[in-house]
């Protein structure tokens, strides 16, 4: 199983460490522009393999794809992250050149890749992956709401003073500080639903909370955060290079699903060995309904901004 990583930075290196350290993925190749500084990456994170206990070969370019060519799974994450104040949609001018280029080149060396898209605005880099290239819709898949589930986790827990593996919920939606979708219907404490535990209000707040997840750290480490984009994108290679039969909630190309069309946004599918293996219709209340149809609005609004 050989997986690209593109973009040696802190989420791309942060996703490298974590599918080296669970030993899944025969190879390793990290990409990044910056001379060197892919290479030196991968050489430094070999020299955790004998403390690690990885087996995993992490190797690095600079720029030279065909490095990457034969690779099941690629990752994209190159492009500039936010700063404090600024939103992923502000990203667009210069992280949609950088996504169109990558994914041509990496489908160039590698026709049967299947793609995970990180880099922002997310959902609409993802949807640009579609409109741009030739792969099929199953193997495009946008990494936003594993993420944002994650933070709504340790949310859920912090408000009811839980172990996180107790927790148990889902964000759905645009991956946006507006349009993310908790799903606190839905969100479980070994199975008693989390209603039982917290107020209204207390999972408005909690809802609130997830919503500005990345902002939160972005405004305390003045740039984007890595370690859980890392982990989240890391779990999403997992699933499909283990053909797990995992359900997370990815952005994927819409015909119809949830009464949504053209759009990639995050709803729940099933991941395994062929990508996206099925998408799950879960029911939403109304309220959560109409937050989706609102989180749609937004995302095809700045999908407005492409030019494609
Ligand atoms: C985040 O929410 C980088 O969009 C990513 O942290």
């Amino acid at each position: 199983m050989k997986v690209t990583v593109v973009g040696a930075g802190a989420v791309g290196a942060s996703c490298a460490e974590y599918i080296a350290i669970k030993d899944f993925a025969s190879e390793v190749v990290l990409v990044d522009i910056k001379e060197g500084y892919a290479e030196g990456k991968a050489m430094d994170l070999m020299q955790t393999a004998s403390l690690n206990g990885f087996d995993t070969k992490i190797t690095g370019t600079t720029g030279d794809y065909s490095k990457t060519a034969g690779s099941d799974i690629a990752v994209i994450t190159s492009g500039i992250p936010r700063k404090p104040g600024m939103t992923r949609e502000e990203l667009i001018g210069i992280n949609a050149g950088i996504v169109k280029t990558v994914s041509s080149s990496l489908i160039e060396h590698s026709p049967n890749v299947t793609l995970i898209v990180v880099s922002n605005p997310m959902d609409t880099m993802t949807y640009l992956v579609h409109k741009t290239t030739n792969l099929p819709k199953n193997k495009i898949i946008g990494m936003g709401g594993a993420l944002d589930s994650a933070r709504f986790k340790y949310r859920l827990a912090e408000a009811m003073e839980a172990p996180i593996s107790d927790i148990d919920g889902m964000v759905i939606g645009g991956h946006s500080d507006k349009g993310m979708v908790p799903l606190t219907s839905h969100a479980t404490r070994n199975s008693i639903r989390v209603s039982e535990f917290l107020s209204t209000e207390r999972l408005e707040q909690v809802a609130a909370d997830t919503k500005v997840g990345g902002a939160t750290l972005t405004g305390l480490l003045g740039t984007s955060a890595w370690y859980a984009p890392g982990a989240a994108v890391s779990a999403l290679v997992q699933a499909i290079a283990c053909d797990q039969k995992k359900m997370f909630p990815c952005s994927t190309y819409l015909e119809g699903e949830y009464g949504l069309n053209d759009i990639c946004i995050g709803v729940p599918v099933i991941l395994g060995k062929n990508g996206i293996e099925k998408i799950v219709d879960v029911p939403l209340s109304d309220a959560e309904k109409a937050k989706m149809q609102e989180s749609a609005e937004g995302v095809t609004k700045t999908n407005g901004l492409l030019e494609i």
